[in-house]
């Protein structure tokens, strides 16, 4: 594991360095002339120590995608923009994932909502939603906007998919997987796409990317799920347990609940459906998923899905691209191994 995140950690360092700088003036230069309430909420939502795996992504892309490697300074920039928007997008969607959600940690912090209250979360993620579009239109142009504004359609459809799910205990693998794609893996393929677009990718190379980011996007859902059980709260700076409280379906659930016996099955879908059960069950629910090895299984299913995300990437065999290549494989081995 270390050596995994160590080797991803310092081959993306300058990017994510660029990122965080890039955010910090586009959104000071952004809210200049806003409620100062509303840029402490930007402030404080943003700047907080995600991964910022999307607008990485999108510059990866960019990179493997390109023909020269002496893009000028002016496109460089843009490229830097295009890529913060995607990380506007998803703040904007954990400011409303979290009211939806109710749940009160992010980013080892008190959640936006928690801190700010409802209308400031909402209000908040609608002034990120509103930049990342400004910024993928004005940037990338109509192409870009239609694969973003696809994606961003998707993920309210996936968690809408999601909230019918949580009144469906008959769930399938099928199911999981459609609200998946929805709410998480569409917006990182889209990260690849765009990127891959802006790069001056063919068209083969460009659903090549998307199809990476598809997988890479689909295992990082499976493995926040898994973390909802497993993970510990420290590292993942959100609450253990939160899925199983507000009664979600995910994978290791469902896998679980088709292999149990009719005894076992009836306990674990009781603990999920009551909602006194679902805030004092969590240890008897995780060791039913445990016995039924639900968790493993989970796992095996992330694992098949990168490795078929990274093998989609042989395409790009030139001597330019392996350094890249050779990162996008690091960073699908670290969505496996992450603990945060
Ligand atoms: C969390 O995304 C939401 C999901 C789609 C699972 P990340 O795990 O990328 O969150 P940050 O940005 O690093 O906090
Ligand atoms: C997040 O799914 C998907 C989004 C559209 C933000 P989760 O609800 O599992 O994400 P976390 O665990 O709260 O980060
Ligand atoms: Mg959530
Ligand atoms: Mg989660």
């Amino acid at each position: 594991m270390n050596s995994t995140k160590e080797q991803l950690m310092t081959a993306i360092a300058p990017e994510v360095e660029k990122i965080e700088l890039a955010m910090r003036s586009d959104l000071a230069a952004a809210s200049s002339d806003c409620d100062p309430l509303l840029a402490e909420v930007l402030n404080y939502g943003i700047f907080n120590g995600g991964k910022r795996l999307r607008p990485l992504l999108v510059l990866l892309a960019a990179r493997l995608a390109a023909t020269s490697d002496t893009a000028d300074e002016k496109s460089q920039r843009e490229l830097l923009l295009l890529a913060i928007a995607f990380e506007y997008l998803h703040g904007a969607t954990l400011y409303h994932d979290d009211v939806i959600d109710q749940a009160a940690t992010r980013r080892g912090k008190a959640s936006v909502v928690q801190e700010f209250g409802e209308i400031a979360a909402i209000l908040g993620g609608d002034f990120l939603h509103s930049r990342s579009m400004f910024l993928i239109g004005s940037i990338g142009g109509s192409m870009a906007l239609e694969i973003f504004c696809h994606a961003t359609n998707a993920m309210v459809d996936g968690e809408f998919l999601q909230l019918r799910n949580a009144r469906n205990y008959n769930l399938n693998e099928a199911d999981y997987f459609s609200a998946v794609q929805g709410k998480t893996a569409l917006l990182i393929a889209a990260t690849c796409e765009i990127g891959a677009l802006v790069g001056g990718a063919t068209a083969a190379e460009q659903k090549c990317l998307a199809g990476y980011g598809l997988g890479l996007g689909t295992a990082f859902q499976i493995v926040d799920d898994l973390l909802d059980y497993q993970g510990d709260e420290a590292s993942t700076g959100k609450a253990v347990g939160n899925d199983f409280q507000e009664g979600k379906m995910t994978l290791p659930v469902i896998l679980a609940l088709n292999k149990a016996g009719s005894v076992d099955r009836e306990r674990l879908l009781f603990l999920l459906k009551d909602e006194d059960l679902r805030k004092t069950g969590f240890a008897e629910a995780s060791a039913l998923i445990e016995k039924y090895d639900g968790f493993a299984a989970s796992r095996k299913m992330a694992e098949s899905i990168v490795a078929e995300a990274v093998s989609g990437l042989k395409i790009f065999a030139g001597e330019k691209a392996v350094q890249t290549v050779s990162v996008l494989r690091v960073l699908a081995e670290y969505v496996l191994l992450r603990n945060k």
